[in-house]
């Protein structure tokens, strides 16, 4: 929790007080430092805690908490407000603003709403996007060159990963509408589905999103893809961005699994994601996608943080080699996954991750790298916490060579 954003409210109204301190509970970015229910001790509880960020609510006293919002704004710049009220009077609104307040949000506070304020104070933060970044869930959106290249084996795999360190929490998100099938490969039956989160979006609160999710035995929440074909033009892009904004309140890593048709709901994840792996084989069909949809990417402005993955390496001897992949994609290979048919295709068949199911396969090893190194977790760090001496180190220095 050291990174998330501390936090102090103030409502002398018990109701929305308690309402607003629940949904603050359940978000991974922001810790709830101190609550207050009169207005006269803000300001001692702000300057005890040198919170992040304060909240005020003004329908209890709307001149008095104006006042407040004034004196705590001059003697505490660095604790950036926010204010709520159950009116939206323009007049009250320009005072609190006039007075310091940073955002004002509407009362009852919405989490998508409280998300979204949270999140535009926290990029103003000091460090701007780094310390946005550093506070808020990473997405990783994974794509493919080609059907059947790999993309949702990878997805569930690092995502069981990812979730393998303490105090990690990820949730997986299955884009492929139509065919995805991320249930199948953890062994679930999940409730709900994207639709249900995406027709809810509005009034979408963080117990709700956790308790939609269903929750598998390695620690990852799966929301899968709709269960009917005729379903899938009613999820909204904009409803899904809510959906991941407020997925990145709750979660360190969503990890998103496209459809290769690059649909706008894909091209909105891939717009949302802080790191994008583009998966490929080593053949020329999909080598040659690689270039197009690099080239389409940077037409968006958003190749830069797309990293490829070559996937079954060592399939077979007439691949592509590694040397002519780069040259042609003028690129580095970020990861380098190894062919093993054997393993992959258990964890599909049985619904057992990896790293449960084969945690010494090279596979298993190779993906456990990918993990650490988005999750910028050192090899030595994690041979350290494992305890582990095997022989994935020397593997992984090669692979990144
Ligand atoms: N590293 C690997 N070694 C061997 N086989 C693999 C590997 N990765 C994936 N496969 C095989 O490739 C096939 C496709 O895998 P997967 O479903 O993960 O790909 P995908 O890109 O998500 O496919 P789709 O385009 O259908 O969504 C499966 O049969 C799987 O067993
Ligand atoms: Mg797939």
């Amino acid at each position: 929790m050291s990174d998330a954003l501390k936090l102090v409210i103030v409502d002398p109204c018990d109701r929305t007080r308690e309402d607003l301190k629940q949904t603050l509970l359940s978000l991974e970015s922001a810790w709830l430092e101190a609550e207050c229910s009169r207005y006269e001790f803000f300001q001692d509880v702000v300057e005890q805690s040198v919170p992040d960020i304060g909240i005020i609510n003004l329908d209890s006293n709307a001149e008095q908490a104006i006042a407040l919002v004034q004196s705590v704004s001059e003697a505490c710049p660095s604790c950036k407000l926010i204010v709520s009220s159950d009116s939206s009077d323009g007049q009250l609104i320009l005072s609190a603003i006039r007075a310091g307040a940073r955002e004002f949000i509407n009362s009852p506070i919405q989490a998508t709403d409280l998300v979204a304020a949270i999140d535009r104070i926290n990029r103003q933060l000091g460090n701007g996007e780094a310390a946005s970044k550093k506070r808020t869930g990473k997405v990783i959106a994974i794509c493919g060159a080609s059907g059947g290249t790999g993309t949702s084996s990878i997805c569930v795999n690092l995502s069981t990963m990812l979730a393998e360190h303490e105090e990690t929490s990820v949730a997986l998100v299955d884009l492929d509408l139509a065919l995805g099938a991320t249930d199948v490969f953890l062994d679930m039956l999940p409730e709900h589905t994207l639709l249900d989160l995406v027709q809810n979006a509005v009034r979408l609160d963080l117990a709700f999103l956790k308790k939609s999710l269903a929750k598998h035995e390695s620690g990852v929440y799966l929301l899968p893809r709709p269960v009917h074909l005729d379903e899938i033009p009613a999820v909204g892009i904009q409803e899904f961005s809510q959906v991941i904004g407020l997925m990145r309140a709750a979660f360190n890593y969503i990890v998103l699994d496209l459809s290769k048709s690059y649909s706008p709901l894909d091209i909105e994840s891939l717009k949302q994601a802080d790191h994008v792996l583009l998966v490929t084989q080593l053949d020329l069909p999909s080598l040659r996608n690689v270039v197009r949809i690099l080239n389409s990417l940077r037409q968006m402005n958003l190749d830069e943080k797309v990293e490829i993955v070559v996937n079954r390496v060592g399939l077979d001897s007439g691949q592509i080699s590694l040397k002519k992949a780069k040259e042609t994609l003028n690129r580095d290979i970020y990861w380098q996954v190894p062919n093993d048919y054997a393993s992959i295709v258990q964890f599909r068949n049985n619904g057992i991750p990896l790293n449960q199911l084969a945690p010494k396969a090279l596979v298993t090893q190779s993906l456990q790298g990918l993990a650490n190194r988005l999750a910028g977790i050192e090899p030595e760090d994690e041979a350290r916490r494992s305890g582990f001496k095997g022989n994935w180190l020397g593997f992984l220095k090669q692979k990144q060579a």
